[in-house]
């Protein structure tokens, strides 16, 4: 079969890593990939936001299935309109795409049908919303409505902090909403939780954890992620049934009821406090760089899911994991999540053996004169597997050794508390 992957990402290489390990692929391309996807894809350099321009790769190349990495074309409606033109493709359509676009449509999505998740007012005027705090207690959590990459939710001490964000917000900060969320700060363990769904039905896609913050222990800025491991030791059988119980299947009937079943990964963001799980956020794809560490564990032939989920026969299939821990640690142009150095060369990168436990994926890089360059704050995600998730990071940190970038930095400390308890693993 042909396939497409849409986007750039460390996600996007590890979903081509995957599906170029299937005995089924004859052609794959990325669009518009990266010096990673470049090894085991056809890179097609297009606006991946212009449709008209994706549908001609498409046509051309013959594709059977498209995969939709990243979340704007998804929001701007790229199942949509590949639908229409009789394209088989793997995403949410545009009005359920606003369960990650809007986080007023998933909030109150959930007040309506009773999905835990955190008290919160939406507003469009700054009175209304400073009413709000004044009634809640300090630490509030302040959100954009719309998309932002991960940089639109401040966790706000103060009053005063909060007024400031709630003005940036509300002041068209953030190009996709003015809108601005505020939401009671919970308090808890968070846990990334994974599901495959088709037409039919859906399978767990596994659970992971990333660290937003720049800093070790957590701290500074928040950042698209700065790593991430599999799996996460907060599910059990027990906050599994609580989670597709209370989170999961209610989501995906109400999808149903609206008109728009829900069709794609469905990614979870959950705080677990005390042993019950609330939704904080839902992503409708994978998690970069969650993916990276879940295509590592990954058993069962990616090419065979997707082609089963875009018939609706997921339901036919046993998805099986590896028992291993995954670990990726981002190797970051230095000054992100702000302004970073761009066009820098990185050396020594085919030092590093490179094999079914370890694994670079590629984010923001580039090749030229067969040389390497990093164009992105995320760069590289140097993954690794191991029996558990100190080997797996020790895999990862030796590997980091060996790369020559002067310009670059990481976090050393990935997987940093579940690593504290490492008994409890499924
Ligand atoms: P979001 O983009 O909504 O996932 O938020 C980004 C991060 O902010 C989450 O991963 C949490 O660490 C934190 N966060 C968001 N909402 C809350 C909340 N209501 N209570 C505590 N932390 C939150
Ligand atoms: N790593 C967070 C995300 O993909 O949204």
């Amino acid at each position: 079969m042909n396939f497409a992957v849409i986007g750039s990402g460390g996600r996007e290489h590890s979903i081509c890593y995957k599906l170029k390990q299937s005995k089924r692929i004859k052609k794959l391309v990325c669009i518009p990939g990266n010096a990673g996807t470049k090894n085991l894809a056809e890179n097609i350099n297009i606006d991946i936001l212009n449709f008209n321009e994706v549908y001609k790769v498409i046509k051309n190349n013959n594709i059977d299935i498209v995969i939709v990495g990243p979340e704007q074309p998804l929001v701007d409606g790229i199942v949509d309109f590949l639908n229409k033109k009789k394209v088989r493709v793997f995403g949410p359509d545009k009005f359920a795409s606003q369960l990650e676009g809007s986080k007023a449509f998933m909030k109150e999505l959930c007040k309506k049908n009773n999905i835990p998740t955190a008290n919160f007012g939406v507003f469009e005027n700054f009175k209304n919303a400073v009413d709000f705090l004044t009634k809640n207690k300090m630490p509030i959590v302040v959100k954009a409505d719309g998309l932002a990459a991960g940089k639109g939710v401040t966790i706000c001490e103060t009053i005063k902090e909060a007024k400031k964000k709630i003005k940036e917000i509300l002041d068209g900060k953030y190009k996709s909403s003015k809108k601005v969320v505020l939401e009671e700060f919970l308090k808890g363990e968070e846990l990334s939780y994974f599901s495959i769904v088709d037409e039919n039905s859906f399978q767990f896609f596994g659970s992971a954890q990333d660290h937003k913050n720049v800093g070790e222990g957590d701290t500074g800025p928040n950042t698209g992620g700065m790593g991430a491991y599999s799996p996460s030791n907060l599910l059990t059988d027990e906050l599994e049934d609580k989670i597709k119980k209370r989170i999961i299947n209610p989501t995906l009937k109400v999808m149903e009821s609206l008109g728009h079943p829900y069709k794609g990964f469905l990614y979870a963001g959950l705080m677990i406090s005390k042993g019950e799980p609330y939704l904080i956020e839902y992503n409708i794809r994978m998690g970069d760089p969650e993916c990276q560490v879940l295509m590592m564990r990954l058993k069962t032939d990616l090419l065979e899911i997707i082609d089963c989920a875009t018939k609706g026969r997921l339901n036919n299939l046993k998805i099986k994991w590896s028992n291993d821990s995954c670990v990726t640690v981002v190797l970051c142009a230095k000054g992100y999540p702000g302004n970073y150095i761009k066009n820098s060369e990185i050396k020594n990168l085919s030092t590093i053996v490179q094999d079914q436990s370890n694994q670079i994926f590629h984010a923001g890089t580039y090749e030229k004169d067969k040389k390497v360059f990093s164009n992105g704050g995320r760069v590289l995600n140097i993954t690794s597997l191991g029996k558990n998730l100190v080997e797996a990071r020790d895999k990862s940190l030796e590997n980091l050794e060996k790369i020559k970038w002067d310009d670059g930095f990481f976090r050393k400390d990935i997987g940093w508390k579940a690593i504290k308890n490492e008994n409890n693993k499924r």
